[in-house]
């Protein structure tokens, strides 16, 4: 009889383990999450242990002094740690030999391995290079670079030498790039020539302007040659030759509260906001979520199944890059798999080929990749075993209820969990998200928050919506990952996240709760768009719309697409007559190739309320033929006419 329970019992723990070694039940995740609300410190005390501090904290967490100062406060007080030995170093003794990273590009031939020794030096020997050229703790190092393995290694070496990393998306044009970098004033940028995408070669390098080239601040350009493009040298260039640079470096002891990178990104009005992270609670944050969510286990926990491989398609040039590509995943101890180029090109059987060929364990995409790949047939997936998968990831924008079927199905194969993780480049990590092998998962909803995450829906005036009732989503108390600040603009933090709700963080998103508590997020309660997955400012498009000659003002607004999400449409008041693909081609200039508008309406006005805010509803429902709702507040109601003779229905 003991026999006979003794083996039930290891059947059932090793099932739960294969499943998710850290919760073993949704009970018991609950029961957790309770626990975790009621003593943060606790529970981020036990996780910093994944850590290998350099010094020891003395507070888990220092409370602010008052909520608006600075709702935060700081985390992992007086630690000090060094983001790159967390990541890389600390493998190399035990498992240096391990592969670390798996580079793969649209040209197979060009593909790297490196291991977490060959990663360690290669660290190393950037930073070596960026200390050559001066830089020192605490300066900015712009990265405008393809999805090569080395914008992983400069962030990390960045890292290493205790400076601050600023990457930009290798898709924004260079004028959008610049005017992040001269914000930043980064003392040096870290580019390439050039990158490929969907076969063709894109310049980087070469595009930089010589009034940026000339800015007092930026001291050096480091150029990677990856695509063998020529550009004019000046004496501020120097080449990526890594290769002669020292392999040892020290690392240098950062205290957990100095910043680790900034990443820009869009907010409802005027430019993009400089996100600062700091170094110990982001990466605490970052390792932590990966380990609960996806149940990994990495070198870090070693146990008898073969290595996670872990493959996310986001770009590093996004925070789903930054957390889930470079810091947590290394830090775990995954091997990496890092695409660089369209991963459905020439075809999307590239895709699905890429996930038997690594043997991918744990796979993280967007929704818009995924409706891609939906909307091509079954065909191409079922030729595919997709045996090794495990866990499904999504992220980035609502993941409708017939996408996640066929993702379970068709990759899942119906055996996979999908956690579809709710989070911001502000928050650092996930805030709300399923426990793979553990919650029970609806089709569309991101589930339950994250340990310590303490989620409310508001209504406009502060009160708790009630049960299916879409409101404000804020998380009542901060958590190690949050962002600590806006770059040289700490009132804008405050404005933005900390003073529509007092005492709460506030996401911009609205979201509601069903009956059991599952949270669904509705989408941007802001001026904010989403265009495949991709995080855009209307107001930043605008501000390169209204640049081009002729145009007097113009409006961005969202309309649905079925693959992408989103696309953008453009209503533009112009002085005389302009060509809309003159227009485009600006914005592709000014902008990037992403903030490209599908339609152009050229209108007399804009339909704007006393105080002169657009209404952009108005537009939105015109272009759409969808009922246009009451106008009579607007201070020009007579445009309505003219909105209806020229706005055109999809
Ligand atoms: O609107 C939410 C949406 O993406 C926004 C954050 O964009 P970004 O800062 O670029 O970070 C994207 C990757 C973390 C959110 O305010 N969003 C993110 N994840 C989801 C989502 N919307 C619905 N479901 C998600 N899982």
């Amino acid at each position: 009889m003991m026999r006979f329970l003794f083996v039930i019992i290891v059947i059932l723990s090793t099932a739960i383990y294969g499943e998710n070694p850290y919760v073993a039940s949704p009970n018991a995740y609950k029961d957790f999450w309770e626990e975790s609300i009621k003593n943060p410190e606790k529970f981020w005390d036990e996780q910093a242990k994944m850590i290998p501090w350099m010094a020891p904290y003395q507070t888990v967490w220092e409370k602010p002094e008052s909520t608006n100062d600075a709702f935060v406060g700081k985390w992992f007080v007086k630690g000090k740690l060094n983001a790159a030995s967390v990541c890389v170093d600390r493998f190399v003794p035990k498992h240096g030999q391990e592969t670390a990273l798996i580079w793969v590009c649209e040209e197979d031939s060009r593909s790297r391995i490196y291991t977490y020794k060959d990663l360690s030096i290669a660290v190393n020997q950037a930073a070596n290079l960026l200390k050559a050229q001066d830089v020192k703790k605490g300066d900015r190092v712009g990265i405008w670079m393809p999805m090569v393995p080395e914008l992983l290694i400069t962030q990390l070496a960045c890292a290493k030498i205790g400076a601050v990393a600023v990457v930009c998306f290798s898709g924004f044009s260079a004028c959008n790039a610049e005017e992040r970098f001269t914000d930043v004033q980064c003392k040096v940028l870290v580019t390439a020539d050039g990158g490929r995408r969907r076969g063709k070669v894109f310049p980087l390098r070469p595009e930089l302007s010589s009034a940026f080239l000339q800015s007092d601040f930026l001291k050096k350009v480091i150029t990677c040659n990856n695509c063998s493009l020529a550009f004019s040298i000046t004496t501020k260039d120097v080449p990526w030759n890594i290769g002669s640079m020292n392999e040892i470096c020290d690392p240098e002891p950062m205290d957990s509260e100095d910043p680790l990178f900034l990443l820009y990104t869009s907010g409802s009005t005027g430019k993009p906001k400089g996100i600062v992270h700091t170094t110990g609670g982001y990466v605490v944050y970052a390792l932590t979520t990966m380990k609960y969510v996806w149940g990994i286990q990495g070198l870090l926990f070693p146990h008898k199944e073969e290595r996670e491989v872990w493959f996310s398609t986001a770009d590093i040039g996004w925070i789903a890059g930054h957390s889930y590509i470079t810091y947590a995943p290394l830090a775990l101890g995954c091997v990496v798999l890092m695409y660089d180029g369209v991963v459905t090109y020439p075809t999307p059987e590239r895709f699905f080929s890429l996930i038997d060929q690594y043997k991918v364990s744990h796979l993280y995409t967007s929704p818009t990749l995924l409706r891609q790949l939906a909307s091509c047939g079954d065909t191409i997936p079922s030729k595919f075993t997709f045996d090794s998968l495990r866990v499904l990831g999504s992220v980035g924008e609502p993941i409708l209820p017939e996408t996640w079927q066929w993702y379970y199905e068709k990759m899942g194969k119906g055996r996979c969990p999908i956690v579809d993780t709710y989070w911001q480049t502000e928050t650092g990590g996930y805030l709300i998200s399923p426990i793979a092998g553990v919650t029970n998962l609806r089709p569309g909803s991101c589930c339950f928050p994250f340990l310590t995450i303490n989620p409310k829906i508001l209504r406009e005036n502060g009160e708790e919506a009630s049960t299916g009732e879409k409101g404000f989503l804020c998380i009542a108390a901060p958590w190690p990952g949050m962002m600590r600040g806006v770059y040289k603009d700490q009132n804008k933090f405050l404005t933005t996240y900390l003073e529509k709700f007092p005492g709460f963080y506030y996401t911009g998103d609205e979201a509601y709760k069903d009956a059991d508590g599952y949270i669904w997020i509705v989408g941007r309660a802001d001026d904010v768009i989403k265009v495949c997955g991709h995080r855009l400012g209307t107001a930043e498009i605008e501000a390169a719309i209204s640049t081009f000659p002729g145009v007097v003002e113009s409006a961005v607004i969202a309309v649905p697409d079925a693959i992408k999400g989103n696309d953008i449409v453009a209503f533009i008041v112009a002085k005389e007559s302009l060509s809309p693909t003159d227009i485009k081609q600006h914005i592709h200039h000014m902008f990037g190739p992403i903030g490209v508008p599908k339609d152009i309406v050229f209108v007399p006005d804009l339909p704007k309320t006393r105080s002169g805010k657009i209404v952009r509803r108005i537009l939105r429902n015109l272009y759409l033929g969808e009922q246009i709702g009451d106008t009579s507040a607007l201070a020009n109601p007579e445009i309505m006419e003219h909105l209806l003779e020229i706005s055109r229905p999809v």
